[in-house]
């Protein structure tokens, strides 16, 4: 049997001790199940993209037509893939310390069908419709005039549920966030590069609070200095190995 590297076990050993565990997930932790990540060099979709073409409001003033094929393209990509290890050892962790938050950058679903509950969904999720003129959630129109998802109520074009660049995080999703962050004594950070603000400003302000910083990255982080255990490998494989730690 080989040995429990230390850092796992500093870090099995806070989380043993916390009473509120606020976990960050980013697009890291869907990796394994075939969802692409924004930032990875090769397959990052921010690699193939341009951001300001696909996911800001100005985008799909401009070409709504191309932004919708884009998310269709990405919700039937993330409807075809399961969770993975990563996503189900959270369930389980979430039954084994006293309280847990989850919030998630990611728009996928996945922590929900695996199986987690009461997920703050920071950036939205990519399989809701929202009416543009609105702003609400929408049922689509069942004839449309421009060929696009139309809103059932009121005809405008839907978009779909997810926080663009240069738009704001809903006021509640954030005062949930910001409420776990600063009750927390543990915030888990994984599978994050911790370069989109406000999600990647949650560890240093939970840190500021008193709480440990745990990192789980493929790669060294933005957050990696400020963390207080950075714990290096898939999140489907480090997730569970932490919690073998954690059982003891
Ligand atoms: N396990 C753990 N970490 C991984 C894995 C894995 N199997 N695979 C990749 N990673 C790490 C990468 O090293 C990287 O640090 O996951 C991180 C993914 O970073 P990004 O692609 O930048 O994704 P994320 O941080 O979630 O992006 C934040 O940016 O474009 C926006 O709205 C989008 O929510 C997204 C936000």
């Amino acid at each position: 049997m080989s040995a429990i590297p230390t850092p796992l076990l500093s870090a099995a050993t806070a989380i043993g001790k916390a009473r509120h565990i606020c976990v960050l997930t980013g697009a890291g932790i869907s990796a394994e199940s075939g969802v692409p990540t924004f930032r990875d060099a090769q397959t990052g979709l921010w690699a193939k993209f341009r951001p300001e073409d696909l996911a800001t409001p100005e985008a799909f003033a401009r070409d709504p037509r191309r932004i919708w094929d884009w998310y269709e393209w990405r919700r039937e990509l993330v409807r075809r893939v399961e969770p993975n290890a990563g996503h189900h050892a959270l369930v389980h962790l979430a039954g084994l310390v006293p309280k847990l938050t989850l919030v998630t950058q990611n728009v996928d679903g996945l922590h929900q069908r695996a199986g987690s509950t009461g997920v703050i969904e920071y950036h939205g999720n990519i399989l809701r419709d929202r009416c543009s003129a609105e702003g609400t959630l929408a049922r689509r129109s069942a004839r449309s005039v421009t060929g696009l998802p139309e809103c059932a109520r009121c005809g405008e074009l839907l978009r779909p549920d997810v926080v663009w660049f240069g738009e704001a995080i809903p006021p509640l999703t954030m005062r949930d966030a910001d409420a776990a962050v600063a009750d927390c004594d543990v915030f888990l950070s994984i599978g994050t590069a911790s370069v989109v603000y406000p999600a990647a400003g949650l560890a240093a302000n939970a840190r500021q609070c008193g709480a440990i910083v745990i990192e789980i990255n493929t790669e060294p982080t933005a957050l990696t200095p400020l963390a207080d255990f950075s714990l290096r490998g898939p999140s489907g494989e480090v997730l569970p190995q932490l919690l073998q730690a954690l059982r003891g």
